[in-house]
């Protein structure tokens, strides 16, 4: 499987835009990022009934040998879905295009993509909400009918030409499913939430990656980084390395409870994973606003933060552990986030 990356991560280099979206970047394989990441469907843990549901769509596709629906993941970041989609095309035998929205400026863009896909090749768009109305307009055709329907000539003289594409299957990820027009949303035939990730899961997330990553952990110390874990994968992985660097430095050769423990104060992390910004907003609705309702707009300007931030990111955990709600009137802290930071 050939994994082509397009991004849009560095607008100062504009003029590359051209080649980065044309040309594409190949990944390294070697990658620590790629390495972690679970090659097949069966190593891949959590998110049990997603998988279930997804290997019976795979598995009907190859039997009628068609590409497999249009699918859009939503969720948080970090739950996984560019992996899931990795293992999808890797499932089809069949290559895989990444790309996001805000890379997608121009009609030519998408299009120029779309042309390059190969029968069952998965095209996928992270952050797809972004999507500006054009591209979006470019997409309709091309998921429904597998047609790209071009304008050529301007004004009285314009005409469309159809340009027929192969049957690939579009993956679109978000985390803002509220933000996708309906029409969009409605060519996806396969619409999945990525849940949290629950302690078990993670501890053996953390046990898979140590393996690889050649770190000695004993359970205790895995089970001390998965509960630190906001229920994320991805953040995860990324204290397992930092928690290996204070073992390394502190001369321990293996990452138990104690050293994890300590690794993770220092880091400001505390016993649900918080960090220093889920804690200031929690406190500042507490303190500035009597718990709330408050709007999103003040908090983010009261903890100096963006919205978008706020509610992709710190806001989706607190509501799942309980500790914030989202009402039509504002945010509230509620009675179990008192109770935690001792404010009752
Ligand atoms: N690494 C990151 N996410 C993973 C998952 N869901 N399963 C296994 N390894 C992972």
């Amino acid at each position: 499987m050939a994994i082509i990356s397009s991004s849009n991560q560095e607008p100062s280099k504009r003029i590359d835009k051209e080649k980065r979206i044309v040309e594409n970047i190949k990944l390294g394989e070697d990658s620590n990022e790629l390495k972690l990441r679970p090659q097949n469907i069966d190593e891949y843990i959590g998110q049990k009934k997603l998988k279930e549901s997804l290997k019976i769509s795979l598995k009907a596709a190859k039997q009628r040998n068609e590409a497999i629906d249009h699918i859009l993941f939503y969720g948080p970041p970090g739950l996984g879905k560019t992996t899931l989609s990795m293992i999808i095309a890797k499932e089809m035998g069949s290559n895989i295009k990444i790309t996001s929205a805000p890379a997608l400026e121009r009609p030519r863009d998408i299009a120029g993509i779309l042309m390059t896909l190969q029968d069952f090749d998965i095209l996928f768009i992270d952050e797809i909400h972004r999507l500006n109305k054009v591209a979006e307009e470019i997409l309709y055709p091309a998921m429904e009918d597998f047609s790209l329907d071009i304008t050529i000539g301007k004004g009285h003289s314009s005409r469309i030409k159809r340009i027929p594409l192969k049957k690939f299957t579009l993956i679109g990820a978000t985390t803002k499913m509220g933000s996708l027009t309906s029409p969009l949303r409605d060519r996806f035939g396969i619409i999945n939430r990525l849940e949290f990730y629950d302690i078990d899961e993670l501890q053996k997330i953390i046990e898979r990656s140590s393996k690889i990553l050649n770190i000695d952990i004993d359970s205790e110390g895995a089970l001390e980084i998965a509960k630190r874990s906001r229920g994320t994968p991805r953040i995860a992985n990324r204290l397992l390395k930092r928690v290996r660097d204070f073992a390394q430095v502190n001369n321990k050769n293996i990452i138990d409870k104690e050293i994890a423990n300590l690794a993770l104060n220092i880091l400001n992390i505390d016993e649900k994973g918080l960090d220093q910004i889920d804690r200031l907003l929690i406190n500042t609705i507490i303190d500035s606003y009597r718990g709330g309702p408050v709007g999103i707009e003040t908090i983010a300007s009261a903890i100096n933060e963006d919205i978008t931030t706020i509610e992709d990111v710190y806001e989706p955990y607190l509501i799942q552990i309980g500790f914030l709600n989202r009402t039509p009137r504002g945010r509230i802290a509620t009675i179990e986030a008192y109770k935690y930071f001792k404010k009752l």
